[in-house]
């Protein structure tokens, strides 16, 4: 085999220099190209709420710090580096003037530090204070997480839906969360910070956002197979669309037309397994909920914790085999016939 240059030619394996120093030329590129991206829908340094501005204030005081010291510090690095750089033309290479012990240099260079951490520490942890004070709430809901994917329950109104969580705009809301199974981590990176959702335990989150539209999650903590997999969707709307949408989600489910494909479809709902698990509120309220309430099913744009878009073609393979597209998913293959799949199909984009 002929020798690869930065390989070792006996083994196939790098010579550590040349591989950390292409490593540490890669990175730089890598970080350089990942911020050319522009559609990104969690990019947190694109606040679209005051909670999260305060969030990115705190992120860009630090880095303007950060920065001047870099510069300060790598300036005087590269200056002292390049006056007494070696000279092969010299016979001796300039000596910098040897200093030992400097009380005034060593008093600054401890207090400077010190100021500009108290600095930093100031709004920091005022922030932390104001972003943890849900006393100004406007409005409560409370998000469980399941393993994989999120559920949430409107205490003012009974609504009860999962993966797409709706709030109106310019409404401090805070989620009180906490966990069916392990912990997870409930976060919506434009709109506010990162919060634990602890099994047996309540912890807030306060969450706002400017205007309308639909902003992305994911849960940002390790919980078994499916944690990337595990999303969330936030649909914030106007005032007037918020209350309709309640108004919508408070009514039982929508009645299959005599004789259609989707009464097939409630028929199979109620005799395949589902029942088990899911609730339709109105066909079968007595089951314990173990997984999303499914009366409104078709309201949301998203299902399977957020990882799928509502179409009818990703529906049916999802309930062909849940395990495939979720890994652990506890919604098992219910062996279902393709007449069944179709049936569900059809009744499941009724329920608006
Ligand atoms: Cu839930 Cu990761």
């Amino acid at each position: 085999m002929p020798p690869v240059p930065g390989w070792s030619s006996d083994v196939m394996r790098p010579r550590p220099a040349t591989f950390f120093r292409r490593a540490a030329l890669l990175l730089p590129a890598i970080l350089l190209l990942g911020s050319c991206i522009s559609d990104a829908p969690m990019d947190s340094l694109d606040p679209a709420g005051p909670i999260a501005r305060r969030i990115d204030g705190l992120f860009w005081l630090t880095f303007g710090v950060a920065a001047v010291i870099f510069v300060i510090v790598e300036g005087g690095i590269l200056i002292a580096a390049f006056v007494f750089r070696d000279r092969k033309s010299r016979k001796e290479a300039k000596e910098p003037k040897q200093t030992h012990g400097n009380p005034k240099l060593e008093v600054a260079w401890t207090v400077v530090p010190v100021l500009i951490l108290v600095a930093l520490a100031v709004p920091t942890v005022k922030t932390v204070f104001d972003l943890t004070d849900a006393s100004g709430a406007q409005m409560q809901v409370d998000v469980i997480g399941h393993q994989w994917w999120f559920e949430y329950r409107y205490p003012d109104s009974g609504v009860t839906t999962a993966n797409v969580l709706v709030i109106p705009e310019d409404t401090e809301v805070a989620l009180n969360l906490t966990s069916q199974d392990v912990i997870h981590s409930f976060w919506v990176p434009r709109l506010a910070g990162k919060r634990y959702a602890v099994p047996g335990h309540q912890t807030v989150l306060l969450i706002q956002a400017d205007d309308p539209g639909e902003y992305w999650g994911q849960c940002g903590e390790y919980c078994g197979l499916s944690h990337s997999l595990m999303r969330a969707r936030v649909v914030v709307m106007t005032a007037a669309d918020f209350e309709q949408w309640v108004a919508g989600q408070q009514l039982p489910a929508a009645e299959p037309a005599f004789g259609s494909p989707a009464e097939q479809g409630r028929e199979v709902f109620l005799s395949a397994g589902c029942t088990q698990c899911h609730i339709i509120a109105g066909v079968n309220d007595q089951t314990v909920q173990a997984a999303p309430n499914l009366t409104h099913f078709a309201s949301r744009g998203v299902f399977a914790g957020a990882t799928l878009d509502r179409t009818p073609e990703s529906i049916a393979r999802w309930l062909a085999n849940p395990p495939e597209i979720k890994p652990g998913s506890f919604m098992p293959n219910l062996n279902l016939s393709q007449q069944q799949i179709d049936a569900l199909v059809a009744y499941l984009e009724t329920l608006e």
